[in-house]
């Protein structure tokens, strides 16, 4: 008997680090869990490695690919249980405020901030109708706001949006 038979899961960027790791013990807990990723080849490996699950591709920037992975996850699985925010960015021109471009800055605010938005605005009604349900945001407590300006600006509204 596991903590979480009978949950269903989605748990976004789970094709690699944290979110495989929650894929694979969410899984090994009981769960029923959506891998969902932007990067398919590692997404459908952690899917097979988990007892029962599925990877889709998703992009948590995009509203489209959001609904389409809430509404195919609860079209296999019947429900929602747990929306684990995990999918985020750090790419290398995320630098001191004063070399970084806002090219930069748009793509980890789409992914980490808007990402987060969009998977709580489209994921819970699905939980509201199963009766209640978990949301899990995954959020930085680095410090070094002056070189890391947008993920620190992203981690804030990141851990107190569900609040
Ligand atoms: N690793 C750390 O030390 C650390 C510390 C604190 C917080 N975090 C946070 O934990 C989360 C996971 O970190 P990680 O180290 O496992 O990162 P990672 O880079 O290993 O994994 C992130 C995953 O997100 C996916 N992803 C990226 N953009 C996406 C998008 N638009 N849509 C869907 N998936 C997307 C990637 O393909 C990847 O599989 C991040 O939000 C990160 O900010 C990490």
């Amino acid at each position: 008997m596991g903590r979480l038979d009978g949950k269903i899961a989605v748990i976004t960027g789970a094709a690699g680090g944290i979110g495989r790791e929650a894929a694979l013990l969410f899984s090994s807990e009981g769960a029923r869990v959506c891998v969902a990723d932007v990067g398919r080849e590692a997404g459908e490996k952690t899917a097979s490695e988990c007892h029962e699950a599925f990877f889709f591709a998703a992009d948590v920037s995009d509203p489209k690919s959001v609904q389409a992975m809430f509404d195919e996850t609860a079209k296999r699985y019947g429900q929602i249980n747990v929306i684990y925010n995990n999918a985020g960015i750090m790419p290398p021109d995320d630098d001191s405020i004063l070399v970084t471009e806002p090219d930069a800055w748009d793509r980890v605010q789409a992914v980490n901030a808007r990402g987060v938005f969009l998977c709580c605005k489209y994921g819970i009604p699905h939980l509201l109708k199963a009766g209640g349900g978990s949301v899990i945001n995954v959020a930085c407590s680095w410090r070094s706001s002056a070189r890391r300006p947008r993920r620190s600006l992203t981690r804030h509204p990141r851990a107190r949006y569900c609040r």
